[in-house]
């Protein structure tokens, strides 16, 4: 028999008034935020204070709606513009209603039954992606983030590259992965859990403006498999993360047809200039990939986490993983694309799809492209206007919405006093920038995630860290 409790927690009017406060709540976040009406972007609380901060609510009852009004107050707010930092899209509010859906559904998705809609959805997202990158094959499925989907995309490079059938057999020869020195640090993670070890991952030089040099590919290769190395993949970045500079993917596919060896692009960050007319060049080879990943929690305004991995040939998609699940499904060898376990990492993952579809079904695609080529004119104007400031100085000129630049300053060190300015802005919390190291120096570091940033925001910016600097230097 259930117990008053049970029922409480699951009365449909209950939730009907929580959930119309929290509506609210987060209506009133958005118009705070959206165009800059509040003040902070970050209210700085150290980690050790934040903990007691909750340990000390937790030990009072509160309702429902203090606790989320709490939760919001004390959270970073990337609806602000800003908020000019890590890569994470302010979400769409109708992506996040349909996550809201999917979390109150809880359909599981591992199977065809445990999702119809989410999973049709999904097959349709992929088609979608296939579809703009050139794919006419293309197949994939949908993934909990970059670093998941980088590490699955690099298991069927394996499974279908090597010679060894090291899922069933493990390792008995040396492989490896070639990919720049600037990629995402979830490419080396993914091969070193492949097993490949460091020396196994072998890092390619960027030239001056940190794209990968394609010159050097070869030499490469030749010592790697003089050493007795097999190389199965090599990983293109667009963009890479610290500087947001694209790989030459053209160059990168020559030379992995050349060399018989699957072709990656973590597109993680700016697979979504596909949708751009106006960026899309970036991604100029693309099509010729045999796999590609696209993060939807970043430059396409989904909730987090929503990846696409999408890969040049159908069977591809089914490489990866090859298990039996009895109470899943009877056979493995059927590739039954609706029963989405067999593809993912994940047995039971989130209707991801509804997070792309709800934006589609409201704005249609056209949003992609409005978003990122916003975004990217932003990150190029704001290259444009640091150059124009005699007191700082641009790492390379922007290709996207990542902008790397810091302040020039000859007393005191140039590192030292850029990580102080980088640490005072977060404690003062007025915007919300990062920082980078390139080449052993150090760098202010934005990104441009907000449509609603404008130059009004960079120049307020410019002479925040101007004054930071000021008092920062005075005092040392
Ligand atoms: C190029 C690139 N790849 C992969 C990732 C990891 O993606 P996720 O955070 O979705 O795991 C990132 C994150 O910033 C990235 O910039």
């Amino acid at each position: 028999m259930s117990t008053s409790l049970l029922k409480k927690a699951y009365d449909s009017s209950l939730f009907k008034k929580e959930g119309t406060d929290l509506v609210n709540q987060i209506s009133q976040y958005l118009s705070d935020t959206t165009f800059g009406k509040s003040e902070k972007v970050i209210t700085w609380t150290t980690p050790e204070d934040e903990y007691h901060f909750w340990k000390e609510y937790i030990s009072d009852t509160h309702t429902t709606s203090d606790f989320f009004k709490t939760v919001i107050a004390r959270s970073i707010h990337t609806h602000h513009p800003k908020y000019i930092g890590h890569q994470v899209a302010p979400t769409v509010p109708v992506s996040a209603l349909a996550t809201l859906l999917s979390a109150q559904l809880n359909n599981g998705m591992a199977v065809y039954e445990m999702g119809a809609a989410s999973t049709a959805l999904e097959r349709l997202i992929i088609e979608q992606f296939a579809k703009v990158i050139g794919f006419e094959n293309g197949d994939g499925f949908l993934t909990s983030g970059g670093t998941l989907a980088n590490l699955t995309a690099l298991l069927a490079a394996r499974r279908v590259m090597a010679k060894d059938d090291v899922w069933n057999e493990g390792h008995s020869s040396k492989l490896a992965i070639m990919v720049s020195e600037e990629a995402h640090y979830c490419v080396d993670r993914a091969a070193r859990i492949m097993g490949l070890g460091s020396d196994g991952i072998i890092k390619v030089p960027v030239d001056d403006t940190y794209k990968m040099r394609t010159e050097l590919l070869d030499s490469y290769y030749d010592s790697v498999v003089e050493k007795g190395y097999e190389v199965i993949a090599i990983v293109g970045s667009a963009p890479s993360t610290s500087t947001g500079v694209y790989d030459d993917l053209e160059e990168i596919y020559a030379f992995a047809k050349a060399k018989k060896v699957w072709f990656h692009i973590d597109a993680a960050h700016g697979g979504a200039a596909i949708f751009s007319p106006k960026y899309k060049h970036l991604l100029n080879g693309a099509d010729k990939a045999d796999s590609i990943i696209i993060d939807g929690h970043k430059m396409m305004g989904t909730s987090a986490l929503a990846t696409a991995v999408v890969f040049k040939e159908s069977t591809a998609s089914y490489a990866t993983f090859e298990q039996k699940a009895q109470y899943l499904w009877e056979k493995n060898e059927d590739a039954d694309w609706f029963n989405l376990a067999k593809r993912t990492f994940e047995c039971t993952k989130s209707m991801m799809s509804l997070r792309f579809y709800a934006i589609i079904n409201a704005y249609g695609v056209q949003f992609f492209d409005d978003f990122v080529t916003t975004l990217y004119d932003a990150g190029k104007e704001f290259g444009d206007l640091v150059k124009q400031q005699e007191d700082f100085e641009i790492a390379l000129d922007p290709v996207s919405n990542i902008v790397c630049f810091r302040y020039k300053t000859s007393t005191g060190d140039i590192n030292l006093v850029n990580q102080s300015i980088r640490k005072a802005l977060l404690e003062d919390g007025e915007f919300y920038i990062v920082g980078t190291s390139l080449r052993g120096e150090f760098y202010l570091r934005t990104t441009f995630m907000n449509p609603f940033t404008t130059r009004t925001h960079s120049l307020r910016l410019l002479n925040l860290i101007r004054e930071v600097a000021k008092a920062l230097i005075s005092v040392s």
